[in-house]
């Protein structure tokens, strides 16, 4: 066992930079986020549960329009969709992207203008292209060649739909290999490098049903450095130009994706949006006064920035054991509401709350509840040497692709997910039950 001395790490206890901006120590030892107690939401709603600060995904929202003044903004929803969350984005003047029909359809029932929305999908379901022909989606982003003569049947001779492509730009970026999608040799877009993005815009061209009215490009997830995205933009704006010199077509669009990395422990590195503003705006004036185009408008569509850190996951310590050198923490959730860790390879900052430590800080492994033995939520981090059953550990930057890639592994029912905003707590989405679980099991 490491004992580190509580003095060594007063800083890191303290640090709250990667937390809500809206949190608060409170004298009792535990911490507040929008003006509520997390211990008093664990007792409240139970546990494990997500918190999401209405305010910081609101504010986070803000400083994108404000940064991006000409740009739309789409929020990925597959980062975290809920009705509510779906109101937050429209009522901050933010599109939305989506890649499923289930996603689609649960923002325009809750009320989001679908012209407002952009569809994805590397392989779209006769259900997925219906139900967005159906609601009137604003864009489908196509993203094989196969997709156009399919979706131009389903629009049928008398309709008309905007389109865009996905193209592959051949530049490398991202925080682990299964979230980089901008060289090809993965699934995602068609190339730019072997030519089959400028095959398919002419046969797409050739098709009166679909208006193209841009490109896509989405080169990878929590990227945390500038210059891949201007690498991109100068390839895609040399592509617009090419279209524009072969098919005679200036394309008003250009779609530069999301991907824009957040950090979640105190210290790492997030990508900087003013930066990230600048160096587009400048980039993009440059490149298409160079090929003499005129500057397209800016599309982006971050998901994990928006949600991301307005999120805490709070669990309860079931267990704590000692095996060989380790200390084992384990609470009652894991890798069925946060699959990152195992797989990316994620590192997590949990902290305790609830009550006040003075006990050294020693080193452990936060463990799941289920039965795998990498079914770990935090390896090695500093917690105090008193941890106990019955403690209470928050994780932050919870809010992104955990509740969404959550799982019914071992029938635990996935977290409710609980809104804070000026001190009231109210529930989002209710915790997953076994009626739940059982309604759906129809076999005898
Ligand atoms: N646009 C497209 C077309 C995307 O595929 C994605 C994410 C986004 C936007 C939003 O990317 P963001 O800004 O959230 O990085 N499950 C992984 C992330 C997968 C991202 C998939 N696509 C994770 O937990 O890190």
């Amino acid at each position: 066992m490491t004992v580190v001395l509580a003095s060594e790490t007063a800083a890191d206890a303290d640090d709250l930079s990667v937390w809500p901006a809206s949190t608060t120590p409170l004298p009792d030892g535990g911490l507040a986020v929008g003006g509520v107690s997390l211990a008093d939401v664990a007792a409240r709603f139970d546990t494990p549960a997500y918190v999401l600060d209405e305010g910081e995904v609101r504010s986070r929202c803000r400083a994108y329009r404000a940064v991006f003044p000409d740009a739309d903004v789409l929020y990925a929803a597959k980062a975290f969709l809920s009705r509510t969350m779906v109101r937050w984005i429209g009522e901050e003047g933010l599109g939305l992207d989506v890649c499923s029909a289930g996603e689609l359809e649960l923002a325009v029932t809750s009320g989001f203008p679908p012209d407002r929305i952009v569809l994805h999908g590397n392989a779209k379901s006769p259900h997925d292209i219906g139900t967005a022909l159906r609601l009137g989606v604003g864009r489908i982003v196509i993203d094989s060649p196969s997709e156009i003569a399919r979706l131009a049947a389903a629009v049928g001779p008398h309709g008309r739909q905007k389109v865009m492509v996905r193209v592959v730009p051949g530049v490398s970026a991202g925080g682990h290999e299964k979230i980089r999608t901008g060289t090809d040799g993965q699934k995602f877009g068609l190339s730019l490098t072997d030519g089959t993005a400028t095959h398919a815009i002419a046969r797409l061209l050739t098709q009166p049903q679909l208006t193209l009215v841009g490109l896509h490009c989405h080169i990878g997830s929590q990227i945390t450095a500038v210059k891949p995205y201007l690498a991109a933009l100068r390839r895609m704006v040399g592509l617009m130009a090419r279209i524009r010199d072969t098919h005679g077509l200036v394309l008003p669009e250009l779609d530069m994706g999301g991907g824009h990395g957040i950090a979640y422990r105190p210290g790492e590195p997030a990508l900087n949006l003013t930066a990230l503003a600048r160096g587009l705006r400048t980039e993009l004036a440059a490149s298409c006064a160079a090929a003499a185009l005129p500057v397209p408008r800016l599309i982006l569509e971050p998901g994990r920035a928006v949600a991301g850190p307005a999120g805490v996951a709070l669990y309860r310590v079931l267990a704590v054991k000692t095996t060989g050198e380790r200390v084992f923490v384990a609470v009652d959730g894991g890798m069925s509401d946060n699959p990152r860790p195992a797989l990316y390879g994620v590192r997590y900052a949990p902290r305790l709350v609830g009550r006040h430590s003075t006990a050294g800080t020693r080193t452990a492994t936060v463990v799941g509840r289920h039965c795998e033995a990498g079914d770990i939520l935090a390896s090695d981090v500093g917690l105090p040497g008193d941890i106990r059953p019955g403690d209470l550990l928050a994780v932050p930057v919870a809010g992104a692709y955990q509740l969404s890639m959550a799982s019914g592994y071992n029938l635990v029912g996935r977290p409710p997910v609980v809104a804070v905003d000026g001190g009231t707590a109210r529930l989002l989405v209710r915790r997953e039950t076994l009626d739940d679980l059982r309604g759906r099991d129809v076999g005898e």
